[in-house]
């Protein structure tokens, strides 16, 4: 039995003959287009579409291929195109599967014949791996505008904090008391890899597929360079092969927004912490926050906690990326058409949360006193007694038990060591003496010694933010 006849479910033949029509005895069947199609979310790429196919026309032109005439017809032809899909008048179809074929057959329609010459010497395997790389370029250079502007507000909020004192912590439990400028300084730092990782990804990503045609080349005398050029590429890609079917730089850049998501996770957790009861540090404004509908009393953290939530899907779509790759032989593959969901999930993902801290970050308001109180509980200045006895003379290992002893009675009368009578410390070691309590115990003495490149003091706070200023420039010059 033949299946040459169009089952019920097929859509008609001159829907797909038009792309690929000549070589099949049946059209597709209605599913299996529906399934096999793209165009639910590459038409978000619409307009690197068009300004490839320009170029490539543009190309063709000047090494002949196409007259001036044709050119001029094309780019007029895509350019209200453009128009339509912006108005909202255009009519997308899935029977004519991606972005890539919706547009050229509109272009035929509108322009007719010259309108199939746009893809001589191209395919759409090119063509989509041109597509995205332009895209993403887009989408990474709005990314580090966010990342400039959120760690702007973290030196405006640093500034003003250089001299506030919070608890410093390892293991969650107190250990030094540090500024909560310098807290802010080491998110700063966070972002700043960041944004380095992004513009070495950009460069990787910012190269010319087009000419690779379907695998192998193309037998019309193109110019490549000359088409990288008016794309705004630094290079073409160098082989055929490679490029059409590579996704390497979406996964670079998916693991680039996965280490983002990660610190902004870990600031997330922070915040939370921060504004529970519990700690008290620091307020989110309301605007950032909600209620519960049942209890009346809560304001909950909700932005931080969504991010710290969103981070799993950014993972994920690296994993997706990272597998969907994995198994590929060359060349291109029809398994590459699911990189632009995670790749898209990933870059919106990104975006919002860094937009969410961008703008929450400068309206944070710490409570100070309260951070202060918290320094002052936890014994976090004994180190600082080590140091002093260390420079008297003793060894550290033993002023490490000195101290340690002399904390054991402080957990016992619930004092601060900076509580204890100075009588009362020299049982542990007679080279404690009464300069103790400004040299070592206050939390600004503590604060005040660690005063090097790196270190937490007020005096290194401030020149750091002031180099903070400046590495910003050069990072996004
Ligand atoms: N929609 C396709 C994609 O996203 C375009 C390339 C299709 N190429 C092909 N030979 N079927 O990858």
């Amino acid at each position: 039995m033949t299946t040459s006849s169009n089952p019920p479910n097929s859509v008609t033949p001159d829907q797909t003959s038009g792309m690929w029509g000549g070589r099949f005895s049946e059209a597709t069947d209605a599913f299996v287009a529906e399934f096999t199609a793209s165009v639910q979310f590459d038409q978000r790429f619409y307009k690197q579409d068009i300004a490839g196919s320009i170029a490539h026309a543009t190309m063709l032109a000047k090494v002949g291929v196409l007259t001036e005439a044709e050119r001029d017809d094309i780019i007029e032809g895509l350019s209200t195109i453009r128009s339509e899909i912006e108005a909202g008048t255009f009519e997308w179809r899935i029977d004519l599967e991606d972005v890539h074929m919706n547009i050229e057959s509109r272009l035929t329609q509108r322009i007719g014949i010259t309108g199939k010459k746009l893809h001589t010497g191209r395919s759409r395997n090119d063509q989509v791996a041109t597509d995205i790389r332009l895209y993403l370029r887009d989408e990474i250079d709005d990314i580090l505008k966010l990342l400039e502007r959120l760690q702007k507000g973290l030196l405006g909020l640093a500034a003003k904090n250089v001299n506030t004192i919070m608890p410093g912590f390892t293991h969650l439990q107190t250990a030094q008391p540090v500024t909560f400028g310098h807290h802010l300084l080491a998110w700063f730092e966070m972002l700043v890899r960041d944004s380095e990782r992004l513009q070495d990804c950009r460069k990787r990503v910012n190269r010319l597929p087009l000419g690779s045609a379907a695998l192998a080349g193309t037998t019309y005398p193109i110019d490549r360079a000359y088409t990288a050029e008016l794309l705004g590429f630094e290079a073409v890609c160098e082989n055929s092969l490679d490029a059409v079917s590579d996704r390497d730089f979406a996964i670079e850049f998916n693991a680039a927004a996965s280490l983002i998501m990660m610190h902004l996770s870990r600031m997330s957790e922070e915040l939370i912490l921060w504004t529970s009861a519990q700690f008290k540090f620091v307020n989110i404004p309301d605007r950032f926050c909600t209620g519960s509908s049942i209890m009346p009393q809560k304001k909950n953290p909700d932005v931080p906690e969504l991010i710290r939530g969103k981070s799993g899907r950014v993972f994920g779509d690296l994993i997706s990326l990272l597998t969907l790759m994995k198994g590929q032989p060359l060349a291109y593959n029809k398994d590459n058409q699911e990189d632009k969901e995670p790749l898209f999930d990933a870059i919106d993902t990104v975006r919002g949360s860094l937009m969410a801290f961008a703008d929450m970050i400068p309206a944070l308001v710490p409570n100070i006193e309260i951070m202060r109180e918290a320094a002052l509980r936890g014994f976090s200045t004994a180190t600082d007694l080590a140091d002093y006895l260390v420079k008297k003379g003793v060894a550290f290992r033993d002023a490490h038990e000195i101290v340690g002893k002399a904390v054991a009675l402080g957990v016992a009368e619930e004092k601060d060591l900076s509580e204890l009578t100075l009588e009362q410390l020299q049982q542990f070691s007679a080279l404690i003496t009464a300069d103790v309590f400004d040299k070592a115990l206050t939390l600004e003495a503590s604060v005040n010694a660690r005063d090097h490149i790196g270190g937490t003091s007020p005096k290194q706070v401030e020149a750091a933010i002031a180099r903070a200023h400046t590495r910003l420039e050069q990072l996004y010059a």
